[in-house]
């Protein structure tokens, strides 16, 4: 009989794309996927540290795991992703009911920690970061499963250093790979019946930079472009200063580019960018945000903003609402500054209650909010190209797809539209999503 295991993910999509290789070599070694950790031989929780309310919840949710465990001393816990790289081996002995922790850059050797645990009950960690040309071996390549979109990992790690993030210590140095094996990747993956795809990396737009001999990323852009077969290309998340004129061309010149940039700007004040280390001025972003629309009049953008910084006073929260009013996101990612040690910015002093961050962040929330929603509105009858990706959540008959901005489209259609481009009408626009018809 197969046994079972129960794996929840957090955060972002390196560790959707870690979690689909996990499901991958679990089934190696006799493993099927279930739905609820009750139904598990072996759960495993795959973790995010990027903000203090991300790692707590790990804690809280493993706490769920412990009476299951007292009823059957057999199951098998493990964490992997962020949390466990930072954490390590100390993990063990914080949580005795924990078997296993392993890194992200240990995900290849998942199958053996837990053969360990099953053979000998051997409690087990892997959270050594790995060099350079071991990682290159082990980007994730993971089976396909009826999937219209993938997303394929083009780079790895993060060299920048913004002075709040954690990610740079978790994640390890960037490393680029070859141009040819992520072609190779995406021509199989057409094969198999991928429409669209969405190159990743923290830093996606930095691809290549690092390597005089490997090509840049807006020629990668254009070598997939042509691949014959995709319909749609997409790449995050970039970071403003590494948007070279040649990459903004493209969103002018590539018809498979979707015209959609989630392009995170974290704060409208030159000083608070300076004191986050983000290497650009508002001025510099808001010139390659005019560039954009330029050379793309259609083009929708999406951002994350960090509010309460430590010293951001209300000038410089002015300044980000001035941007974000300028720029009029289609979406934005708030987030409340947290503190993360080891970083540089855990050591600035702060003067700011959180009161008067709480305030901060629901008045830049509600801006967005209505600026989200009058873009969105304005979509309200209009006839948009959707990509059907599968059956919608919304209920039988109901299909769901995308528009080249990102926007979830659910209408009613048949099955045998899945994989294709059609004409849909909007007829109600909710908050994330809209509701269309077939014309
Ligand atoms: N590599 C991507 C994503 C990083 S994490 C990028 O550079 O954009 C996603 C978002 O989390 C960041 O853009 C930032 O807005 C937010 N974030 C990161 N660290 C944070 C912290 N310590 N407190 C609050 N938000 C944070
Ligand atoms: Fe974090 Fe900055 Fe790297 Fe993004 S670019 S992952 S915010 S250090
Ligand atoms: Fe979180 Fe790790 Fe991604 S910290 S945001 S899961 S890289």
């Amino acid at each position: 009989m197969n046994k079972a295991f129960y794996l929840e993910t957090f955060g972002c999509q390196m560790n959707v794309v870690d979690s689909e290789r996990i499901v991958d070599l679990l089934e190696g070694i006799g493993y099927a996927q279930v739905d609820a950790a009750e139904k598990a031989d072996l759960v495993l929780l795959n973790t995010c540290s990027v903000r203090d309310k991300a790692e707590r919840k790990v804690y809280g949710h493993l706490g769920r795991f412990k009476p299951i465990k007292d009823q059957r001393p057999e199951l098998i816990i493990g964490v992997g992703g962020c949390v466990a790289q930072q954490e390590g081996e100390k993990m063990l002995e914080k949580i005795p009911y924990l078997d296993l922790v392993f890194g992200t850059h240990n995900v290849h050797r998942l199958p053996e920690l837990v053969q360990q645990v099953e053979a000998k009950r051997q409690r087990g960690s892997a959270t050594e970061f790995l060099d350079r040309e071991t990682r290159l071996n082990l980007f994730p390549q993971r089976s396909v499963r009826d999937n219209i979109t993938r997303f394929v990992t083009v780079m790895q790690g993060c060299d920048n250093f913004c002075s709040y993030c954690i990610v740079p210590q978790v994640r390890g140095r960037e490393v680029s790979r070859p141009s040819a094996e992520i072609v190779t990747e995406i021509e199989s993956l057409v094969a198999q019946g991928v429409r669209e795809v969405t190159l990743l990396g923290q830093n996606v737009n930095s691809y290549g930079s690092k390597d005089e001999s490997e090509i840049s990323f807006a020629q990668l852009l254009r070598r997939i472009n042509a691949i014959e077969g995709l319909e749609r290309l997409r790449f995050a998340t970039s970071h403003p200063k590494d948007m070279t004129d040649e990459l903004i061309d493209c969103f002018g010149e590539l018809e498979k580019l979707c015209k959609h940039i989630h392009l995170p700007v974290q704060s409208g004040s030159d000083r608070i960018l300076k004191l986050m280390n983000r290497g650009y001025s508002s001025a510099d972003y808001l010139r390659k945000v005019a560039r954009l629309q330029q050379v793309c009049p259609e083009i929708r953008l999406t951002t994350d903003i960090i509010v309460g910084f430590p010293g951001e006073a209300e000038a410089d929260f002015q300044a980000t609402l001035e941007l974000v009013k300028q720029v009029r996101y289609a979406d934005a990612f708030t987030f409340l500054y947290s503190p993360r040690s080891g970083t540089a910015a855990a050591e600035l002093s702060d003067d700011q209650s959180s009161m008067q961050k709480q305030q901060r962040f629901e008045r830049l929330l509600a801006l967005q909010n209505r600026i989200g929603e009058e873009t969105w509105q304005a979509d309200l009858h209009k006839v948009l190209p959707v990509l059907v990706e599968g059956e919608s959540k919304q209920g039988e008959g109901q299909m769901f797809g995308r528009t080249t901005w990102n926007r979830i489209i659910n209408f009613t259609a048949g099955t045998d539209l899945i994989g294709t481009i059609v004409p849909v009408k909007i007829i109600k626009v909710f908050r994330n999503s809209n509701l269309g018809e077939r014309v």
